[in-house]
C-alpha cells in the first residue's frame, strides 16, 4: 500500500455552503449533512485515490452486493469545538481499529490508517464551520464501508467503497429513556457479529424496537440469546447499572459492542474513585435491586447517545420505575467526559486528538 499525505486526496470543493440554511438550535439527529464527503474505492485488490467532493447522491448498480447481503459496516464518532475554535476528535484510533475489526468479520478489506486519519482531518478542516462550540453540540461523523461489486452470488465482493459523511448533532435522546428487557427476540449470539458495527445488527432490531415503542418504551436492553437472563447492551448504547454506589456493566464479548464511550465511562468512574465492576449482570438481580431500593440508576453510554439516563424498565409484564436522584453518576460522568471532549478539562489519558 503506498503511503499518502493529506495533499494527495483529490479534492473538489463545494461552490456554495448549505450551512446558512441550517437551524443549529433545532437539529433532528442524522438528517442534515455538511458540505463535503470523503470516499475511497477498493478495486483490483487495493484502495484507490481517496477523494473529497461536495456531499451528493451517488450511483450504484442495483446488483451491488450491499443491497442483497448487507455487507456493510460503519462507525460513529464525533468532533467537538472549544471556545477558541479548536476542533478535536475523541479516541479516533479506537474507531479506526474497530471499523477494521468489523470489516474483517464481514470478509471486507482493511482500510489503511493513513487514509482514515488524513481523510478525517482534511474533511473536518473543510467543514470546520459545521462544528459548533459548547457542551451538547458536536459534529457526528459516520465512516462506513459498503460492498459495491455488481454481482448477486452469495459471496464477498471484490469492490468496496469507504466513505465518511458528517452531520451536526445534539443529544440522540432528549428525554429520559424507558426500556424493555428482552424476553423473546435477540440481538446477537455466540460466534455471531454482535461485537461488530455491522449494518444488519441495527436493522434486525427495528421490528422488536417498534413493538417496544408501541408499548411506550424507546429501547430494548438485549439479553443473552440462550437464556434471556443476562443483560447485555441496548443496541444504540452499552448499559450501566448503579447498585448502591457500585457501577456495574457487562463485559464485552463476541455478542457485545466494545463501546468507546463505555470504556471511557469505566475509566472516568475509576478516576473519580467510584467502585466499578465489569461482570455479567442478571435480570433477576436488577429486578431484586429495584424492589429493595439498591438499584439507584441505569444509564446507557454511546457516541450518539452520550450518557442517557433510563427512567424505567419493564420485564415480565411489570414496570419498575427508577428514582430521580441528585448528583447521579450519569450526570457527573457525562459532565466529566464532555469536559474532556470540549477541551475544558485535563486530558490525562490522551483521548483528545486535535485537528490541525
Ligand atoms: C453511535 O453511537 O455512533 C451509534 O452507532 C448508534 C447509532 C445507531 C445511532
Amino acid at each position: 500500500m503506498t503511503k499518502i499525505s493529506t495533499s494527495e486526496i483529490d479534492i473538489v470543493k463545494s461552490e456554495t455552503s448549505k450551512i446558512h440554511d441550517v437551524n443549529f438550535k433545532d437539529l433532528s439527529f442524522g438528517k442534515t449533512f455538511t458540505d463535503h464527503m470523503f470516499y475511497c474505492d477498493f478495486e483490483n485488490g487495493e484502495w484507490q485515490q481517496p477523494k473529497i467532493v461536495p456531499y451528493q447522491a451517488m450511483t450504484i448498480e442495483p446488483s451491488a452486493r450491499v443491497f442483497h447481503y448487507g455487507q456493510a459496516v460503519f462507525e460513529g464518532m464525533k468532533a467537538y469545538k472549544d471556545d477558541d475554535g479548536n476542533v478535536f476528535l475523541f479516541r479516533p484510533e479506537d474507531n479506526y481499529n474497530r471499523i477494521n475489526k468489523s470489516a474483517a468479520r464481514l470478509a471486507m478489506p482493511e482500510f489503511p490508517k493513513e487514509y482514515f486519519l488524513n481523510g478525517l482531518t482534511t474533511l473536518l478542516k473543510m467543514d470546520k464551520a459545521w462544528v459548533k462550540p459548547g457542551k451538547g453540540n458536536s459534529l457526528y461523523i459516520r465512516p462506513f464501508v459498503i460492498a459495491t461489486e455488481p454481482a448477486i452470488s452469495a459471496s464477498p465482493a471484490d469492490t468496496y467503497r469507504f466513505m465518511i459523511i458528517c452531520s451536526p448533532a445534539k443529544a440522540y435522546y432528549t428525554d429520559k429513556v424507558r426500556v424493555l428487557f428482552a424476553e423473546k427476540y435477540s440481538r446477537s449470539a455466540d460466534g455471531g457479529v454482535g461485537f461488530a458495527k455491522a449494518a444488519g445488527n441495527y436493522a434486525a432490531q427495528f421490528y422488536p424496537t417498534n413493538l417496544a415503542q408501541q408499548k411506550g418504551f424507546q429501547q430494548i436492553i438485549w439479553t443473552d440469546a440462550s437464556t434471556h437472563e443476562y443483560l447485555e447492551e441496548a443496541g444504540t448504547m452499552n448499559i450501566f447499572f448503579r447498585i448502591n454506589d457500585t457501577l456495574v456493566t457487562a463485559p464485552t464479548s463476541d455478542r457485545i459492542l466494545d463501546g468507546i464511550t463505555r470504556k471511557s465511562v469505566i475509566q472516568v468512574a475509576q478516576d473519580d474513585g467510584i467502585d466499578t465492576e465489569v461482570r455479567r449482570v442478571t435480570v433477576s438481580e436488577i429486578k431484586e435491586a429495584a424492589i429493595n431500593g439498591s438499584l439507584k440508576e441505569i444509564f446507557g453510554a454511546g457516541t450518539a447517545a452520550v450518557i442517557s439516563p433510563i427512567s424505567a424498565f419493564e420485564h415480565g409484564g411489570k414496570v419498575y420505575d427508577l428514582p430521580d436522584i441528585p448528583n447521579s453518576y450519569a450526570d457527573v460522568i457525562k459532565d466529566r467526559i464532555l469536559s474532556i471532549q470540549h477541551n475544558l478539562a485535563e486530558d490525562k489519558h490522551g483521548w483528545r486528538h486535535e485537528i490541525k
